[in-house]
């Protein structure tokens, strides 16, 4: 076992947490971790870190009851000695306001951003939002590790062993849907989307005739109130495809999305978020790049 390295899991995903020790070699760290009666947080680490690296998975989807503990862990360990901190989170959260669309508005993402760049030393996610931030370098300050699901959601396409129309439901996707598309030989269209509020969404008629008969797979980075992939089931209606599939990297599912989703569809997500949606799985992509991390330190 690799002695010099400890993982702490803050958040409610013990199986990424265990999947994650297993495959890195080394120790889960023990936390006391509770809310006081008026609800501020009370944290105690029980395992000795003294001179070690430490990764925190801690999953930023629902982020803002998080934060705190999270920063609180952060200090706690480097008062306790130890000398390197990562920050694992499948999601990456506040990305999405990218861009002070009206005056006066929070850009998210630069305030989060320095925060996180304040507190750790390296961060690892999976797919965040790049769209008007096309790199995290451009807002964090510390190193950053991407990982792409595309080869994950490609495997499992062609596990499925059917024809399949990719879809994209808006410019951004195209990312994704295009690298997927690469990798499993599915060919693909991309839409236009017209957002008017957080519900109100539009996406253009896709153009689909060659593909009578294709399984459509509407592919997206994060399904949150679900109606991105709702209008974009509307248009495929009586377009004389097969029954589609949506998939997900980040399956957010805020209020019934999910419900109002899989009575259309067969839904898919990566196990990003823990949700019994989840099919596909990204402990592996996680662990890999963390070992590198890891052995470039001589120390960890
Ligand atoms: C943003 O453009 C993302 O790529 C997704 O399309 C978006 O987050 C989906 O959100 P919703 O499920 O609320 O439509």
């Amino acid at each position: 076992m690799n002695q010099h390295t400890i993982l702490f899991n803050l958040d409610s995903d013990p199986a990424l947490a265990r999947k994650l020790t297993e495959q890195l070699d080394i120790e889960l760290g023990q936390l006391n971790s509770r809310q006081f009666p008026d609800r501020e947080t009370y944290l105690r680490v029980d395992s000795d870190c003294q001179d070690k690296t430490a990764l925190i998975l801690c999953n930023l989807f629902d982020p803002d009851p998080k934060i705190m503990p999270l920063l609180f862990l952060a200090e706690t360990l480097r008062d306790l000695g130890v000398t390197k901190i990562a920050l694992i989170t499948p999601y990456l959260c506040y990305m999405r306001q990218d861009k002070r669309f009206q005056p006066g508005e929070c850009v998210n993402a630069i305030p989060f951003a320095k925060l996180i760049s304040n507190y750790f030393d390296f961060l690892i996610t999976i797919d965040p939002h790049l769209h008007r931030i096309t790199s995290l370098d451009q807002v964090y300050r510390i190193p950053t590790r991407v990982v792409a699901a595309a080869p994950l959601i490609a495997e499992w396409l062609k596990s499925q062993d059917q024809s399949v129309l990719l879809i994209g439901p808006d410019s951004e996707s195209e990312q994704w849907v295009s690298e997927v598309s690469r990798l499993s030989g599915a060919p693909f269209v991309v839409l236009e989307k017209t957002r008017r509020g957080d519900r109100d969404v539009d996406v253009s008629l896709p153009q689909v005739e060659r593909w009578q008969g294709y399984r459509p797979v509407l592919l997206d980075d994060i399904i949150s109130s679900g109606r991105t992939m709702l209008s974009t089931l509307s248009k495929l209606a009586g377009q004389g495809l097969g029954q589609p599939i949506c998939i997900g990297v980040h399956g957010i599912f805020a209020d019934d999305a999910y419900r109002e989703l899989s009575e259309q569809a067969e839904v898919i997500t990566t196990n990003c978020i823990p949700h019994p949606s989840n099919q596909i799985e990204i402990a592996s992509a996680l662990a890999e790049p963390l070992r590198v991390w890891l052995q470039a330190d001589p120390e960890a």
